[in-house]
């Protein structure tokens, strides 16, 4: 990996800016495949880099029989900011609907989503980009703010194409 140095970074224009970021996390990915240590350096980024996220975390699914879309749970894995819930089942909560659907969802006002888990009351919005890896479902990425709104399709774009990076460079078999 390369060395990290945190700088301002700039999101006025949100696509430069995750290109930039993109561009970062292949450096600091590079030469590492362990799905766990990548997992973790892609939170750090990410919760490093973007303003007003609370929380930023992944789930993986884990415990599912091979081949059984719903089957496993999702359970926590690398994050940053507060503890959070460990289990959330594939079709609940905002990470288990993006689960479930294989989409990302954008949720403005999480108060007004039926079924939202409360993990941290602070959390006002949130955007969850759904791990999928050679067809399968791996696991989400989650971002919470503190703000209204504080997410939207270029910050869904931006996301997936930095999970995107994370399923690319890691060993993800290794996570079941
Ligand atoms: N709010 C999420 C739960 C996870 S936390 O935000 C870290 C949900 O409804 O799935």
């Amino acid at each position: 990996m390369t060395t990290y140095h945190s700088e301002p970074h700039d999101f006025t224009d949100k696509r430069a800016g995750y290109e930039r970021l993109a561009m970062q996390l292949q450096g600091l990915l590079a030469g590492e495949a362990d799905p766990i240590a990548n997992a973790a350096n892609t939170v750090a980024l990410i919760f490093d880099a973007l303003p007003e996220v609370s929380w930023a975390g992944f789930y993986f699914l884990r415990g599912g029989l091979r081949g059984d879309p719903n089957g496993g749970e999702l359970i926590v894995g690398p994050f940053q900011g507060k503890p959070a819930c460990v289990r959330i089942a594939v079709g609940r909560g905002v990470c288990g609907t993006a689960a479930a659907k294989r989409e990302t969802v954008i949720v403005p006002d999480v108060n007004a989503f039926p079924g939202h888990i409360a993990c941290d009351a602070a959390s006002q919005s949130e955007v969850v980009v759904p791990l999928i890896a050679a067809g399968r479902l791996v696991g989400v990425l989650d971002l919470d703010s503190a703000r209204l709104g504080r997410f939207d399709e270029a910050d869904a774009r931006g996301l997936e194409r930095l999970a995107e990076l994370f399923l690319r460079a890691s060993r993800i078999e290794e996570l079941r």
